[in-house]
């Protein structure tokens, strides 16, 4: 495949190997804890980790290794498990203040303690999170809220309502979603579940970084051999940081490097400014579940240190990678910011920094396909289109996306 579209890599300067494992992120307790809940939930598998032999020769390193996370308890994303994982700890505090008892998940469900505890959850999503925390509250038995901004298309509101969720549409972006959920939560009393977390807000979000490690543990139990380099889809930050501390302690020699949208990079801009940087611009990206401005604090307190990198992946390279994984035999299932890693993953390894991040015929990579085909529509389209349009759709795409952006907020003032 030919790279058209140049990325920005930069390479992190305070990137610190062993300075995250020291501070010890994720207590080990946590983490055979979490494994133990997650394993009882029903439906739980672990996910496949595939090798890709034919892309690692064709992009020169030794292999790479692809963990499908499509077909996550259904809910088509790696999310399913770190919304849904922090409401259950919810669940187990609240029965903890109102009787004094610990809990297990077994508990809860087979004596339906969930709905009897008085917890109502909300969170502002793009889709996926929100899809795990509306999970989560249909299997305890809560009330569940769910904010959406303009760009989050009908059907990923669709599947929110299936879940059983009440979903509440918000004009403009991301950010605006967030704000809205935020006030209509402390008028109602119900409980923010945020992936994003913020000065004074922490727990809850650390809790959904914790489910995550699930994933990992699962990665380095299925990988043949050490993985040398990480390719992450970034949004607030929450996925890379989880698995930058996870790493840290249990195969510190892996480079992480952070992939973003060219519009919503706020972390590689965060990490180019040595502190967070909000970016108030239209986010518009094909990878909707990336398109977000505010790095979560928590993440960043990680990656600052412990990413080796930051990089954008052109869209075009998303579109055209998600194409390359459906035409394998047999066919990989990914949505647009599933396959944002993979992007990332094609543009380094045939761009000028290739040797600056140690991409070599050694290197083991890994890539998180974090979704399937959420957006089924979108995925179709995309696929339908003979290779010669691809670039004219993302730049309509994308132009749409910003007009809308901007219809939103001038409809706001
Ligand atoms: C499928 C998918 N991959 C990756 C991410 C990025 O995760 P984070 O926002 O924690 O950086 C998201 C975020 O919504 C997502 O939906």
């Amino acid at each position: 495949m030919t790279m058209n579209a140049s990325p920005s890599v930069y390479l992190n300067p305070r990137y610190q190997q062993g300075a995250i494992s020291a501070a010890g992120f994720f207590p080990a307790s946590e983490l055979k804890s979490v494994k133990a809940d997650i394993e009882q939930w029903p439906g739980y598998e672990a996910t496949p980790l595939l090798p890709l032999p034919d892309l690692a020769a064709a992009h020169g390193v030794k292999s790479v290794l692809y963990k499908d996370e499509g077909g996550r308890f259904g809910l088509g994303s790696f999310k399913a498990i770190g919304g849904a994982y922090a409401v259950q700890r919810l669940v187990q505090q609240r029965v903890r203040e109102q009787q004094g008892i610990d809990v297990s998940v077994s508990q809860i469900l087979e004596n339906d303690l969930g709905r009897t505890c008085g917890l109502v959850v909300a969170c502002a999503t793009d889709g996926n999170h929100g899809r795990s925390v509306a999970w989560a509250a249909r299997l305890f038995g809560l009330p569940c809220h769910i904010y959406v901004h303009a760009n989050v298309s009908p059907n990923r509101r669709a599947a929110l309502q299936e879940l059983g969720a009440t979903v509440v549409a918000v004009p403009g972006v991301y950010d605006d979603a967030v704000n809205r959920a935020s006030t209509d939560a402390s008028t109602h009393g119900w409980t923010i579940v945020s992936d994003t977390s913020y000065p004074g807000y922490s727990e809850i979000p650390f809790n959904v970084m914790l489910g995550y490690t699930v994933m990992f543990d699962e990665i380095l139990d299925q990988a043949p051999e050490p993985i040398t380099h990480v390719f992450i889809q970034c949004g607030v930050g929450a996925l890379p940081a989880s698995i930058c501390a996870y790493f840290a302690a249990r195969s510190p020699a892996t480079k992480l490097i952070v992939v973003e949208p060219e519009r919503a990079a706020c972390l590689l801009e965060s990490a180019r400014g040595g502190a967070i940087v909000n970016l108030d611009g239209d986010l518009a990206t094909l990878m909707a579940g990336l398109a977000c401005g505010c790095p979560s604090h928590l993440a960043w307190s990680v990656l600052r240190e412990g990413a080796a990198a930051f990089m954008t992946a052109p869209e075009e390279l998303t579109v055209r990678g998600l194409r390359m994984l459906a035409k394998r035999q047999p066919a990989i299932i990914s949505g647009e910011t599933g396959a944002a890693g993979l992007a990332g993953f094609l543009a380094a390894s045939e761009g000028p920094q290739r040797d600056a991040l140690g991409l070599n015929r050694d290197s083991v990579v890994l890539l998180i396909g974090t979704e399937g085909a959420t957006d089924p529509d979108l995925y179709q389209t995309i696929l339908k289109l003979p290779d010669d349009d691809v670039s004219g759709f993302c730049q309509s795409f994308l132009q749409r996306a910003r007009r809308n952006a901007l219809n939103q907020a001038a409809s706001q003032k």
